[in-house]
């Protein structure tokens, strides 16, 4: 739907789920000559923005890439930052009377007393409207061995791709329409491997803690622009 400004004012079905690779934290932080730990803080406030604009165009899921399980590999005092804004978030989210939460990634390396804040935030949430997946800990590859574990466990002797989706952590979700990511880095970094078969990228310079509504619409719009052809043909070039 567009307004007089010709500007997106809601999606359509074509865009049920987003998802986010919010890049370039510890840059912004840098060109500020400030610790890397705020630019994850401002980067915290334009996740809970973006997520509210998402909800409000109707974009009915939404999932962001918080921490990756490479992402263990910087300095403790960072991955402590940023396990400390997952922390207060996911108490926060139980107050926003709209947003049902999911933590997608393993949680067996997580402190006891995260995983039980993790899965209080998910009880408490689970009849909500809008789903916003969180990434955390997670790596594709990974998510996609423990989903052929799982089905190992479980007798099968072969799978199908069906097996496979529902055993990811995303499992029961449609697969994102639409990856954006940001701080101009144009690769994947081990993010939803399986679920992005067909997905639409847009990658923008732009630094996570300064994407704001008009780089989103900015990403929508380049989205509807797109044909998505699923290995068939164009649909007008079909008809000659
Ligand atoms: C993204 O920002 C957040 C995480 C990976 C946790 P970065 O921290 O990767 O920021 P840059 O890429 O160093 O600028
Ligand atoms: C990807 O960003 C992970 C998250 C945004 C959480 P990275 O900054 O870790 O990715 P690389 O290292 O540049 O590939
Ligand atoms: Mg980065």
């Amino acid at each position: 739907m567009l307004s007089k400004r010709n500007k997106i004012t809601k999606v359509d079905d074509r865009l049920k789920h987003i998802a986010f690779i919010m890049d370039g934290n510890g840059r912004w932080a840098q060109k500020r000559l400030a610790p890397r730990s705020l630019g994850h803080k401002y980067g915290a406030s334009a996740f809970k923005r973006i997520v509210k604009y998402c909800y409000e165009l109707g974009i009915k899921t939404v999932t962001t890439y918080a921490f990756s399980t490479e992402n263990w590999s910087r300095p403790k005092s960072e991955v402590d930052s940023i396990i400390q804004l997952l922390h207060d978030y996911t108490s926060e989210v139980i107050e926003d009377g709209r947003i049902r939460i999911r933590f997608i990634g393993e949680r067996a390396n997580l402190s006891s007393e995260l995983v039980e804040v993790m899965n209080n935030a998910e009880e408490k949430t689970k009849d909500r409207e809008y789903q916003l997946n969180i990434a955390f800990n997670y790596g594709g590859r990974s998510e996609i061995v423990n989903a052929c574990n799982r089905l190992i466990s479980q007798g099968k002797q072969s799978v199908t791709e069906d097996d496979i989706s529902n055993n990811l952590y995303t499992s029961g979700l449609p697969d994102p329409d639409l990856i954006v990511r940001t701080a101009g880095e144009v690769r994947m970094s081990n993010f939803l491997l399986w679920q992005l078969a067909y997905s639409e990228f847009y990658f923008t310079d732009v630094l996570w803690p300064d994407f704001d509504k008009k780089h989103l619409l900015m990403a929508i719009e380049s989205f509807y622009k797109r044909e998505r052809r699923y290995g068939g043909l164009n649909k007008t070039k079909e008809k000659k």
